[in-house]
This record gives C-alpha cells, sequence and structure tokens, in this order.
C-alpha cells in the first residue's frame, strides 16, 4: 500500500534530541525554541515567533490575545478544522461560517462581507492547501470595520501572497507542524505575531500568565502571575527535532514541489470521467506543494474512485467535514447554506504527498488514476 502520508526525518533529529538530553534545558524555551524562533522571524519576517505545541494551541493563543467578549462575533471559514472555530468558541465568541469560493476552497471577500455587523470582532481566514486567500481586500475590509485579522498558516509554511509570506500579513497567525505538515515535529506549532500591540501578552499567555520570558530574559528580577494563559510552550526536545526540520526546508520543499510537479503534469486535463485536477493558483499565490488534490464530480463517484485506488493499493483521503453542519455546531449555525463547502467536503479527494514518495510510485499512481478515467 502506498499511504497517504509518512512523517519524514530528515537526519539530525535524534543528534539534537540526544543534545537535549546532555544539557540542562529540557523544559521550554531553550537553546533550541530560541533558534527556531531565530529562523522564523528572520526568513519570513515575523515580529515575533512562538513555538507552541499544535496549532490549535497556536490559534487558542490568537484567540485570546484577540481580547473578546462573550457575544462578539468570529469569522470563521466552514470549511477548516474544527480548531479553527474552536479556538474561538472557547473565548465564548459566536462563530458565524463563511462559505468557500467558486475558484478554490478559500473564503473570499464576497463570502466574508456580507457577515460583518457592529458584532464583528475578528477575520480568520485559512490559507487552504497552502495557497493565498486574496488578502489585500480582505487587510481593507478589516481596516475599514477595525478587525483583527488571524491567519490560519496550518498549511502554509513557506508559501507567499504577491510576494509576502503567509503568515506575516494578519494581525496574528497560528502554524502547524503535526506530522501531516511539510516540517514536523509530531505535534507542534507556532504563533507568529506581526502587530506590536500583542507582543508583550503573547510571551505572558505562553508562559502560564507569567512573565517569566522577560524574567529569563533579564528584564525584571523577579517574576510572577500577571494574566490568563496556559502551558502552550514546547519542550526543548520538540524544539529540538523541529529545528532538525527547519535546516531542511528548503530541500524538503524541493523534494515535495517536485512530486506536486509530477501530478500536475501527469494529470491535468487527463483525468477523465468529470474528475479534474485542483484549480490553477491564482497569480498573487504561490505554490508550497503541501497538497495536490482533485475533485470528483459527486460524493458517489469520489466513494468508487477513492475505493478503486485502494483496492490497487493506493491510500487516498478526503476533509473536511463542513463545519457549519457538524453534531456540535449544527443548532448553533445560522441557517444559511453553505454550498461551496459543501461540495469541496463531497468532491475533494487528496493524493500521497510525502518526502519519501518515489517517482516510481508518483507514476504508478498517474497511471491508476488514468486508467480508472
Ligand atoms: C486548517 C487547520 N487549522 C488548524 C489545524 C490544527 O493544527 P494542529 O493539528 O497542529 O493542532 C489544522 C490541522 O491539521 C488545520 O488543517
Amino acid at each position: 500500500m502506498i499511504p497517504f502520508n509518512k512523517p519524514y526525518c530528515s537526519g539530525r533529529e535524534l543528534s539534537y534530541i540526544a543534545e537535549v538530553c546532555r544539557s540542562t534545558t529540557m523544559s521550554g524555551n531553550g537553546e533550541f525554541t530560541k533558534l527556531c524562533h531565530g529562523f522564523f522571524e528572520k526568513r519570513y519576517g515575523f515580529k515575533k515567533a512562538l513555538l507552541c505545541t499544535s496549532g490549535t494551541d497556536a490559534l487558542e493563543m490568537c484567540a485570546m490575545l484577540c481580547n473578546l467578549n462573550a457575544g462578539d462575533e468570529v469569522i470563521v471559514p466552514s470549511y477548516t478544522f474544527v480548531s479553527t472555530a474552536l479556538a474561538f468558541l472557547r473565548e465564548r465568541a459566536v462563530v458565524r461560517f463563511a462559505d468557500s469560493g467558486r475558484e478554490n476552497p478559500n473564503v473570499t471577500l464576497e463570502t466574508i462581507e456580507p457577515l460583518i455587523n457592529e458584532r464583528t470582532k475578528v477575520i480568520c481566514v485559512v490559507h487552504y492547501a497552502g495557497v493565498a486567500c486574496d488578502m489585500d481586500g480582505i487587510m481593507a475590509l478589516a481596516r475599514e470595520h477595525n478587525l483583527i485579522v488571524v491567519e490560519d498558516a496550518a498549511h502554509s509554511i513557506d508559501s507567499y501572497y504577491k510576494g509576502k509570506p503567509l503568515g506575516s500579513i494578519g494581525h496574528l497567525a497560528a502554524f502547524s507542524f503535526h506530522e501531516t505538515k511539510n516540517i514536523s515535529s509530531g505535534e507542534g506549532g507556532m504563533l507568529a505575531i506581526n502587530d506590536e500591540r500583542f507582543v508583550r501578552r503573547s510571551e505572558i499567555l505562553w508562559e502560564k500568565g507569567t512573565n517569566r520570558a522577560e524574567f529569563y530574559r533579564g528584564a525584571v528580577n523577579k517574576y510572577g502571575w500577571c494574566d490568563m494563559g496556559s502551558s502552550f510552550l514546547p519542550s526543548e526536545f520538540n524544539a529540538a527535532f523541529l529545528w532538525a526540520q527547519l535546516e531542511q526546508l528548503d530541500d524538503i520543499q524541493r523534494k515535495r514541489k517536485h512530486i506536486w510537479e509530477m501530478y500536475d503534469k501527469g494529470l491535468r486535463g487527463k483525468t477523465g470521467r468529470g474528475i479534474e485536477v485542483m484549480p490553477e493558483l491564482p497569480d498573487y499565490a504561490t505554490n508550497n506543494a503541501h497538497m495536490y488534490y482533485l475533485l470528483c464530480p459527486s460524493l458517489e463517484e469520489r466513494t468508487r474512485f477513492m475505493s478503486y485506488l485502494k483496492n490497487r493499493g493506493i491510500q487516498t483521503t478526503f476533509h473536511y467535514l463542513p463545519l457549519h453542519s457538524s453534531v456540535y455546531y449544527k443548532d448553533k449555525h445560522d441557517g444559511r447554506i453553505l454550498s461551496e463547502c459543501d461540495r469541496y467536503s463531497d468532491t475533494l479527494v487528496r493524493l500521497p504527498l510525502f518526502y519519501e514518495l518515489t517517482d516510481m510510485e508518483v507514476e504508478k499512481i498517474i497511471r491508476t488514476i488514468r486508467e480508472y478515467a
């Protein structure tokens, strides 16, 4: 069976973890954490980066930093992972789900704008598959209504919008380093802060509501409890693992893009039976090869197609189940039909894409898909 995903170790993970074992700091915010923070701040220009134990944690920090009151509204895509919405619900916000666009699964200005009212405080966008949302319009809308923009950049490491790194455009952004992402630490994530007004509080939330980070920097001579917070920071073991991956980021991206290009060359315009490859990238977006997906004409056709591939040793997967009609949220949703979200949910298929996938395996996948057609 060719699996859908296989986590990749780039080579130095174990030796860096051994270094942590020999060192005096195994908890968080040690040398490897600082190396990772420095890497992200320098390469992508984030004002501040803070590693977290997951992308979910990073989103929870974003939601806490937005300082919401009960009943404040947050606009979130329905076509996303549950954490995007959950983070804001935990802060007692009302989540208003925006539909995806026709062009690709991202939310658009047209699906966001009608949801804005005087209670709206935040727009949270997801750059699905690492393909940028059209951020200029969204940022202008946010400025006009004085809203905070959070980028859920879980898929978006090393991807750009008009030359700007994703995660550096909104006021806050959350990345994921879950094992299915381009770079991984098993479970892991990162908060990126691009607006000065959130910087100090972010460190406090990160360190269980204390100003311990300031204390370690020598900025204060004792630390104590000053705010809400939680234990959002990962241990040095996770940071050491992540650092080994970051050192290989360009190589990982090169390999993933090679696989992506093979799929695109082998499948675009050649799939048949109503199956289409993922849409062409908008001209403002880059490809970070997080995902290659196909769109089937119907749910029934997708079920047939996926089992055809499975019977020939190829594991594929689909996602997301629409959040607006989920068991947890359907009674709270305002009743709007989100037809594009439903369409992507019923018809999208993700193909295997991981570092160790060989050219022969990619060729087999392409051949099998074309045989199906
Ligand atoms: C769009 C999106 N946001 C947030 C998350 C949560 O990230 P994590 O699994 O690191 O908590 C995911 C997870 O895959 C995701 O796909």
